[in-house]
């Protein structure tokens, strides 16, 4: 799978090819990247890639003719254009899943007050959004993709179920860790986890998971909820019950 961020910032990708699963992803191959810089496309003598928007307001609007002819260089007939925008869908575990099977994600990195509609409208397949919240560039939110798609990619996570077991496969967030050592401050491991009984430690992680999902992210619960044992249920609703006492 190839990403390609089209950018103003090309370097703030550079760390991602040094650090982690990432970097180790890259370097055996199963996945590629790379940056188009959108300075490079731009107008006139100083490369200019940003106009004052049409009717007034604030701050500078990427122009559209810019961003295509950024864009047209690398696109290919299986490209996916995707918009780092606050007005798209909120990335999620599943959006990453589907995106991991593309083959190619071209990800428009804006800055300023974005890229002008006209763009947007005739060139991007699909607007994503990370969160309600306003970030000063595209980039963070496309590393974020890249991150999060890659980690789907077969054999990107060294131990393949190591991504079975994480938060949102299942639509329940993961049971909480823990390691060494036993006793930390006067917090015990749960002794469950050191006694090495499989069929426990499996029926106490799954418990785990569903208090845990319960309390922090009951939307979570609800989106399962026919998915859950009648038991399953009872336990959810007790917790909800204390904790709305
Ligand atoms: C300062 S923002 C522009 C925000 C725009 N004026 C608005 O209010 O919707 C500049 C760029 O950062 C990126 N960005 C900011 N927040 C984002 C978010 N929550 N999700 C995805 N991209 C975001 C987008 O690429 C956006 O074009």
């Amino acid at each position: 799978m190839r990403f390609t961020t089209v950018t103003l910032f090309p370097e703030m990708f550079e760390p991602l090819r040094s650090e982690g699963v990432i970097s180790r992803a890259l370097k055996r191959n199963l996945i590629q990247l790379d940056t188009v810089d959108l300075r490079q496309f731009g107008t006139g003598p100083h490369k200019q890639v940003d106009d004052k928007p049409a009717g007034g307001g604030d701050g500078m609007v990427l122009r559209a003719d810019v961003a295509f002819a950024a864009l047209n260089s690398v696109l290919q007939a299986d490209s996916i254009v995707v918009m780092t925008s606050p007005h798209g869908k909120v990335f999620d575990s599943s959006m990453a899943k589907n995106l991991s099977e593309k083959k190619h994600l071209i990800l428009m990195c804006g800055r300023y007050a974005g890229f002008d509609q006209r763009f947007i409208e005739k060139h991007v397949n699909l607007n994503i959004s990370i969160g309600d919240f306003i970030l000063s560039g595209g980039e963070l939110p496309a590393l974020c993709i890249i991150d999060a798609t890659s980690r789907f990619v077969p054999g990107v996570l060294g131990n393949e179920k190591s991504a079975i077991h994480d938060s949102f496969e299942d639509g329940l967030l993961e049971a909480p860790s823990y390691t060494k050592p036993n006793l930390y401050d006067d917090l015990p491991i749960p002794q469950i986890l050191l006694e090495g009984n499989h069929t426990l430690m499996t029926q106490y992680k799954r418990s785990e998971q569903l208090k845990i999902t319960a309390i922090h992210r009951p939307d979570l619960i609800l989106g399962v909820w026919q998915k859950l044992s009648k038991q399953e249920q009872n336990f959810v609703e007790k917790i909800w019950k204390h904790k709305n006492k």
